[in-house]
């Protein structure tokens, strides 16, 4: 099978993530990085999911609810997510940049406030968290909030964080691009 981002993701997430641990999926969509999210960290574990689309939120809840699956799910921007945790209390968070695939064409993933957000969820992880980051670009998401969220983790400080940004160099039409951070310090 061919690699592609979402699979390097889920691989991230099922090797970094350990049953107990604190999890946020900062663009809930459909709800399967949610629901992976929740039977990883497992009935110990917590989950918080944001999404400004309440469609997004209607098939997050009913995916996890056919799954049999628990996660507090928020009809929210994900910059607002340090009103819902802790700072340095949690061990992932995950963003799927773009839109939700057959949801409201209009309603994209914005170069600011995914900005505020990555910074938002920086300051929430805890020193040994991860991120873990698809971030799909061109068509009508364009190119400007790629640009700025390349440019803005190549200006993080690297005693505190490591950034490894992939990208599909030889594969057309645009591919995602998945990220990869880890709080140091
Ligand atoms: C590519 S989809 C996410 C797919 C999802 N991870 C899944 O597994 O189905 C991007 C989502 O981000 C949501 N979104 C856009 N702006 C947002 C914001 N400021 N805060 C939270 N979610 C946002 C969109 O509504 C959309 O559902």
């Amino acid at each position: 099978m061919q690699l592609n981002t979402l699979s390097m993701v889920h691989d991230f997430l099922n090797q970094s993530i350990k049953p107990g641990a604190f999890c946020i999926d900062a663009t809930a969509g459909k709800g399967r990085d949610t629901a992976l999210l929740c039977r990883l960290a497992g009935e110990t574990g917590r989950v918080l999911a944001f999404d400004i689309q309440p469609d997004a939120v209607t098939q997050t809840r009913a995916l996890l609810e056919q799954e049999g699956l628990q996660a507090e799910v928020f009809l929210d921007s994900h910059a607002n997510m340090e009103q819902y945790a802790a700072p340095e209390s949690v061990d992932c968070i995950v963003f799927n940049f773009g839109r939700l695939p057959g949801g409201d064409p209009n309603i994209v993933t914005k170069a600011d406030s995914s900005l505020q957000a990555i910074d938002a969820g920086l300051r929430l992880l805890k020193v040994g968290g991860v991120m873990a980051i698809a971030l799909y670009y061109g068509k009508e998401n364009g190119y400007e909030e790629r640009d700025a969220v390349l440019r803005h983790l190549s200006a993080l400080d690297d005693r505190k964080f490591s950034v490894l940004q992939c990208s599909w160099t030889n594969r057309r039409n645009d591919p995602p691009m998945p990220i990869f951070i880890w709080k140091e310090n």
